[in-house]
């Protein structure tokens, strides 16, 4: 192990120079073989990017607002998201098997909110992924929390997993609360999970140094949501996030916990897919729902 005693800080991102993609569109993934490739392509799309609609949440909170029942609120959404990320009891028992989406299974969890959250399990095994036809599945990764290694040990399972059967891992950044959300955290955060070998990392937004981020993830990052903002707000994070070098967004609350989901989520769209600038995708979005308030 290196001696971190001398360890120096990170300083040279090449910005303006993108990592070698061979050809293939979606970062770090040119050299995987066939079935991965073809499962990434089902989530990111021609032009790389992806806008992911997640409402996994009920494997640790139970029925959140705006998930109590996911038949009427989610799956008139499911035909302008990319991709859905679930859990697989909702996959099987609520969304139509007739969906075009790409599906995103949970694969870990355990403690519920009562208890401490990193102490997560693997939760599932990756032949359910390949039986439910998943294009990828979920890992939580708690860097600097009290679980952390069985965390990334969980991570490595579903990765091993995943290369066997050609289903990529997203890793997923959890951030506790005594943590500091900077570029410093998340980029060590996204590093490790990368190194490990997930296929994708979700990751926060943050107003300094997100593009650094991005630039020290070999593989793509999407941006996580969080808690419900104000719609612009919410917008211009995605419009920031894009611009600064994510491949995609995963919103959950501030999408399905709005006034108008179905037009949140086709705005969401415009800035992943269509270049739309935070005003123009908050002007869709009044224009979609004639008007709303937030
Ligand atoms: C975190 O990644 C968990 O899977 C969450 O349940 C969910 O994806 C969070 O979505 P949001 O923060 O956008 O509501």
């Amino acid at each position: 192990m290196a001696d971190l005693d001398g360890n120096i800080n990170a300083k040279d991102w090449g910005l303006d120079t993108p990592q070698t993609s061979w050809d293939f569109p979606i970062k770090g993934a040119g050299q995987l073989d066939f079935g991965m490739r073809h499962r990434l392509a089902r989530i990111f799309g021609e032009d790389g990017h992806t806008a992911m609609l997640a409402f996994d949440h009920g494997y640790f909170q139970g029925p959140t607002r705006g998930l109590e029942r996911i038949d009427l609120n989610i799956v008139p959404l499911a035909p302008y998201a990319d991709a859905l990320m679930a859990t697989r009891g909702v996959f099987r028992s609520i969304i139509p098997s007739t969906v075009d989406n790409a599906l995103v299974m949970r694969a870990s969890g355990g403690p519920s909110i009562l208890k401490e959250l990193s102490n997560e399990r693997v939760a599932m095994e990756m032949a359910d992924a390949v039986r439910i036809d998943a294009a990828a599945v979920a890992v939580q990764v708690f860097i600097g929390g009290e679980f952390e290694t069985q965390s990334i040990a969980n991570l490595n399972t579903q990765i091993d997993a995943g290369y066997r059967c050609g289903m990529p891992v997203l890793g997923v950044t959890a951030v506790g609360k005594e943590l500091t959300r900077d570029a410093r955290y998340f980029g060590l955060a996204t590093r490790i999970i990368a190194e490990f070998g997930a296929q994708m990392v979700k990751t926060y937004y943050i107003d300094e140094g997100f593009d650094e981020v991005v630039a020290g993830c070999p593989v793509p990052i999407i941006m996580a949501g969080g808690k419900k903002l104000p719609s612009l707000e919410a917008l211009t994070m995605a419009f920031n996030a894009i611009d600064q070098g994510a491949a995609g967004v995963d919103m959950g609350r501030n999408i399905f916990q709005r006034v108008a989901p179905v037009a949140m989520i086709q705005a969401v769209r415009g800035v992943v897919h269509d270049g739309l600038k935070p005003a123009e995708a908050h002007q869709l979005y009044l224009e979609l729902s004639g008007g709303a308030t937030d």
